[in-house]
């Protein structure tokens, strides 16, 4: 995340009057309010998303980067726009260096599968044992393909990394380093900085999979010193189905393609093709355009708000949060024990309660979390748990969330044991 400066904030910090632009929080579950804290698996679109999307839909839908008529020129328009809204947000230096996929999996495949081809046997990759699935099994399938080494960051007790002995980790072999900015179990924050300056020792190539660090505000790419940095619209208040991969301009000019097809060639005859140059190369076939212009009026959106005091207040649910998990007994939870040194997203374990009944019984007092292994199997093998329950907390939830979760917790540690 971008550093934030200056005064908490110059119009008034009001999360109620952020919440009326979210359609969606008007709804009751089963006659309930709805406290949604499952934003880490996907969050909700503000009313201005979907003004965008329905704008296109309504008034330019057509295809992009082919039209010579009115509809294609504002399609196109309107795509692009949004591509230097992602250029913007992450602070890209180029447009150029901005490629729209279908979301962060699709960005570690497309990366994975690109690298692969330089890979000789030797090689090694490294990535962490705390990863979504979606950064691990990419690349484990890519090692078993070219017969390269996987590597492991290991993880401490609470599932945060332990970077103790990761010149031993990455080491001269070592041609790539995959990792995530937060985990999306323990809410730990990567220390990329040391990951980087080790990888760059030995010239290897760094991934990073910002899938939940980006909703948390605008980012710096250049700053993060990597060359790959992917993450997911609809955990970004924008629509599903699509996401932005960023690759540092000299890596991009020398992957070979990953889709071929329409729209990333420069010339086709019988004889052969020469690829487009930039993020063309990466786009085969008719973009995800709606998508796209929605995923852009997101990050224009998330470029307005007030971060500082957001942040402020994020802390704040954060440390009423941890405060009434300390008082359940038997919960052990995952991730930095303080607010202030961790990202709002709390796994945690009860004793003898499975999450799977946990969440259900939240879900009768209109509290919505995740519970499961959170794709993250390797994370929980190390950990010794099968599945943990998960709130996580986005721009528009309150006290009065936090509070439902806690009551109902209680009572659904009563019903259980
Ligand atoms: N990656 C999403 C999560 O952690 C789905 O829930």
């Amino acid at each position: 995340m971008r550093q934030v400066t200056g005064p908490v904030s110059k119009q008034a910090w009001s999360p109620d009057k952020l919440r009326q632009q979210f359609p969606i929080l008007q709804r009751e579950v089963g006659g309930r309010p709805l406290h949604y804290l499952d934003n880490a698996a996907t969050t909700f679109s503000p009313r201005c998303v979907q003004d965008a999307v329905a704008h296109y839909e309504n008034h330019s839908r057509s295809n992009v980067q082919r039209g010579m008529h009115q509809l294609g020129i504002e399609a196109t328009d309107a795509f692009e726009a949004a591509r230097g809204s992602v250029a913007r947000y992450l602070n890209a230096a180029s447009c150029d260096e901005v490629i729209f996929t279908s979301g962060t999996t699709f960005g570690v495949n497309l990366a994975a599968h690109c690298l692969g081809q330089s890979l000789q046997s030797g090689d090694e990759i490294v990535v962490s044992q705390a990863e979504h699935h979606s950064n691990f099994v990419p690349w484990q399938q890519l090692c078993q393909h070219y017969g390269v080494r996987m590597r492991l960051i290991p993880v401490l007790a609470n599932g945060s990394l332990d970077l103790s002995g990761l010149d031993q980790v990455i080491t001269e072999r070592c041609r790539v380093v995959a990792v995530s900015q937060i985990s999306n179990v323990t809410g730990s924050i990567t220390d990329l900085q040391t990951i980087t300056r080790q990888a760059r020792r030995h010239g290897a190539l760094v991934f990073v999979d910002g899938a939940q660090a980006a909703p948390h505000g605008p980012l710096d790419v250049q700053a993060l010193d990597a060359d790959f940095y992917a993450f997911s619209g609809h955990k970004c208040y924008g629509p599903t189905g699509i996401g932005a991969l960023w690759i540092r301009s000299p890596v991009l000019a020398s992957l070979p393609p990953f889709l071929t097809g329409g729209g990333m060639i420069e010339r086709v005859d019988i004889q052969g093709t020469r690829y487009a140059s930039g993020y063309r190369r990466f786009e085969a076939g008719t973009p995800p355009v709606a998508q796209a212009i929605g995923l852009g009026a997101a990050l224009d959106w998330l470029m307005t708000l007030p971060w500082r005091g957001i942040r402020a207040h994020e802390q704040a649910l954060s440390r009423q949060l941890l405060a009434g998990l300390s008082q359940v007994g038997g919960l052990t939870l995952l991730g930095e024990a303080a607010a202030q040194d961790r990202a709002p997203i709390f796994s945690f374990d009860i004793e003898a309660c499975h999450s799977h009944d946990i969440c259900q019984i939240l879900d009768g007092y209109g509290v919505a979390l995740r519970g499961g292994h959170h794709c993250a199997q390797p994370l929980m093998q190390a950990l010794g748990l099968v599945a943990t329950s998960r709130a996580s907390i986005a721009v528009f939830n309150t006290d009065a969330d936090i509070a439902a979760l806690l009551c109902g917790l209680h009572d659904a540690v009563e019903t259980l044991r």
